[in-house]
């Protein structure tokens, strides 16, 4: 499969370097406007391929996206110290009326990977100019947030975060939903598990994981000034899944016809990804707390994308 990823900043070349490690796609090609930027970057991934798989990647202009089965769009301004995610959409918006359609023209069959922020909305946007299905535009949403949810829970139990099943809900962003009540540890419920270890999950064992989840971005900005790895990482791990046909079960963001009392919104819940895109949405098992926090998230972001005239 080909992989386009426009936009080469620190998140798509981050998307463009964990993916050609994986080795799991045969050609990568960055487009940006900056096109100096964009031949550097492959140029620079390219010399990490030799030790790691055999993806070609090269710098491109849009037509060189024709046959990408996945066209990752991280193109925009990303946040700076003290800004939130939501207060880039203006700025993001228009960029995308430029790119979305030009992508379109030259790969109408590949699916769209949204990873600019403010990323739920941004994903809905892409929707609307594209006309593609839901399940073909895919935001990266809360695969991050349910990364570092899942990474902190493995730190306190003391096991690999991957034997940590448990999901971020909503916005990608402040009003996220932390899933607690239906996270599990290998095939325990997550309390039950912490009992038995000796590692109760207290009031304060829980703030600061929701701590560390929610405001991990906040933080690695004010130290560096952008989050690229991880975001990277998480994309690459979309792409594999459509790549491979895999069906995991991936938070991630597409526009859901219903969701708590709001219609039409793009946000995260669980979902089986595969070659098609999203396959299914899991509507996870909730408590009270977190089915109107949720609820109040999906407000939030319909209310924002509401103000967004196309
Ligand atoms: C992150 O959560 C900034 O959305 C980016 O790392």
């Amino acid at each position: 499969m080909k992989v386009g990823i426009v936009g080469a900043g620190m998140v798509g070349s981050s998307a463009g370097y964990a993916l050609a490690l994986m080795g799991i796609v045969s050609d990568i090609v960055l487009v940006d406007r900056n096109a100096a930027l964009a031949i550097a970057q492959a140029e620079d991934i390219s010399h990490a391929v030799p030790f790691m798989s055999a993806t070609s990647v090269l710098a491109g202009d849009y037509a060189d996206l024709a046959g990408a089965g996945v066209v990752i769009l991280a193109a925009g301004v990303s946040q700076k110290p003290g800004e939130s995610r939501l207060e880039l959409l203006e700025r993001n918006a228009a960029v995308f009326r430029e790119v979305v359609g030009e992508v379109l023209r030259v790969a109408p069959d590949a699916i769209l990977l949204i990873a600019t922020n403010p990323v739920d909305i941004m994903t809905q946007v892409a929707t609307r100019l594209c006309g593609l299905p839901p399940q073909r535009v895919i935001g990266s949403g809360t695969i991050l947030d349910s990364a570092r949810f899942r990474s902190l829970i493995g730190c306190h139990l003391g096991i690999s975060p991957q034997s940590v099943h448990a999901y971020v809900l909503g916005e990608h962003g402040d009003s996220e939903v932390l899933g607690w009540s239906n996270a599990r540890a290998g095939s325990v419920s997550l309390r039950s598990f912490a009992e038995q270890i000796g590692s109760p999950l207290t009031d304060h064992v829980r703030q600061s994981i929701d701590d560390g989840v929610r405001n991990a971005a906040y933080k690695i900005i004010n130290g560096k000034g952008a989050t690229y790895y991880g975001i990277g990482a998480g994309l690459a791990r979309i792409v594999k899944a459509i790549a491979q046909d895999q069906r995991d079960v991936l938070s991630v963001s597409i526009v859901t016809p219903h969701i708590v009392d709001v219609t039409d919104v793009a946000l995260s819940v669980p979902r089986i990804v595969g070659a098609e895109g999203v396959i299914a949405d899991l509507i996870p098992e909730l408590d009270v707390g977190e089915y109107a926090a949720l609820g109040r998230s999906a407000a939030l972001l319909k209310e924002r994308v509401e103000s967004i005239a196309l």
